[in-house]
């Protein structure tokens, strides 16, 4: 029976109903659930003890400033911190190029609240963020989308997608979630060209590139896109450079290196698109918690994020190790899956005839779960893919549930004769 709200809702609301996948979710956080579902970071990576010895120092020091209504730009030592983080990962930017966000999710509807009207069309990879898909579905965009494989996003079909006239593109270079893919160097620079011939402006958003296991470090859009407009190509030997337009605007997060919980990311652009977003965001939440930015700084200055950052590598890294070398064993011929040089996930394919999200109630009745590919397709029209996620669970969870998850791979292959391989 519809309540008294129901007619009140706004139509934006009208696509943002329960589904199927959603309810199934719910059942992997049962404790006997070998779950590969979350995009969870490893809790006990967590440094709990610099947090609480950092709280303590913020609330001694600097305790009325904590507690206060702050800027909504952020705390100024956080940007600080950030630009000379950025310069390092070879982002040449300045404090006015940062705003603080309530974790990179606000940032992907800030960016929705100040670029997409009703209608818009938005150019997307096939699969993509689901947080983004559903943030920007919330201000009507309409999606358009280009497939990924190994080397990322299919740069030469791009140019047919963009004759539809979408308002940005967004793009996820780096152990693309949900592919794990990463974008390589030379569809980097064709997509920097493109973009730019087209007038389509980029969402870059990068909360994993610094979670690399192994492999170069391949330039962010960012900078390729800053190299063209100041008339000269970047290679890969270059040092960092000192400038930064942008045609761009880049997005990353403390989630994936601190912790989530902290709600803490950033925006880095052109200082008068970064006004702009100041602007959008007084609206959500006036600014971020001025007390968990000072602590986050706290913690993360004079090199500890960088140490950190460096022991997650090596936890993640063998974590998918373990995680890759199960599969090879245990899934069954027929299946193929992607190998992310760095990251949280990777993606698994399964013959086109069987569904994923039927496949994901044997699995919970076998005790392992996934996330059923469909949910990060922009037209949920395509079935037989599912993302895993290898950092949150301990190495010997991980081979238990992906001998778990083999078995029912099994079971539904040898209940489908037509697929006997
Ligand atoms: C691609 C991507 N963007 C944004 C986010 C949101 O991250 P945050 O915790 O910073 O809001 C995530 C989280 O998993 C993500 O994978």
């Amino acid at each position: 029976m519809s309540t008294p709200w129901h007619h009140r809702y706004a139509q934006r609301t009208h696509g943002m109903g329960s589904s199927m996948i959603r309810e199934l979710l719910k059942l992997t956080q049962r404790p006997d659930i070998i779950s590969f579902a979350g995009g969870l970071p490893a809790p006990e990576m967590f440094p709990v003890e610099a947090f609480e010895a950092a709280s303590s120092r913020v609330l001694r020091q600097h305790g009325s400033e904590a507690l206060q209504y702050s800027t909504t730009e952020g705390y100024l030592p956080l940007r600080e911190l950030i630009v000379e983080k950025m310069g390092r990962y070879g982002i040449e930017a300045s404090v006015d190029n940062v705003l603080i966000t309530s974790g990179s999710q606000q940032a992907l509807d800030l960016i929705g609240k100040l670029l997409i009207n009703p209608g818009d069309l938005i150019l997307t990879e096939r699969p993509s963020y689901l947080g983004a898909l559903q943030a920007w579905r919330a201000y009507q965009a309409e999606y358009t989308s280009v497939p990924i494989d190994d080397d990322g996003l299919r740069v030469d079909l791009l140019e047919e997608a963009l004759c539809g006239g979408p308002k940005f593109m967004y793009v996820l270079p780096n152990f693309q979630n949900p592919g794990g893919v990463t974008l390589s160097y030379e569809r980097r620079l064709k997509l920097i060209d493109i973009a730019d011939r087209y007038g389509v402006p980029i969402i870059e958003d990068d909360p994993y590139g610094e979670l690399r296991f192994e492999g170069e470090h391949i330039p962010p859009l960012v900078v390729l896109d800053a190299d063209k407009l100041n008339g000269r190509q970047y290679t890969q030997n270059d040092e960092p450079h000192s400038y930064f337009k942008g045609n761009v605007i880049y997005m990353s997060t403390f989630s994936k290196t601190l912790a989530p919980g902290l709600r803490l990311g950033w925006i880095v652009a052109p200082k008068s698109v970064i006004q702009h977003c100041v602007m959008t965001k007084q609206g959500m939440d006036l600014h971020t918690s001025s007390f968990v930015q000072m602590v986050a700084y706290e913690v993360a200055k004079d090199g500890f994020l960088t140490a950190h950052v460096r022991k997650i590598r090596e936890v993640y890294r063998e974590r998918r190790d373990v995680m890759l070398a199960a599969m090879s064993e245990h899934f069954p011929s027929g299946v193929s899956w992607t190998r992310p040089q760095g990251g949280l996930f990777l993606w698994v394919t399964l013959p086109e005839e069987l569904d994923s999200t039927a496949v994901l109630e044997t699995a919970i009745a076998n005790k392992v779960a996934f996330v059923p590919g469909e949910t990060f397709y922009p037209n949920s029209d395509s079935h037989n893919s599912f993302r895993l996620n290898f950092s949150n669970a301990r190495p010997e969870e991980i081979e238990e549930g992906i001998a778990r998850l083999g078995q029912v791979l099994q079971t539904v292959l040898d209940a489908e004769p037509a697929l006997a391989f």
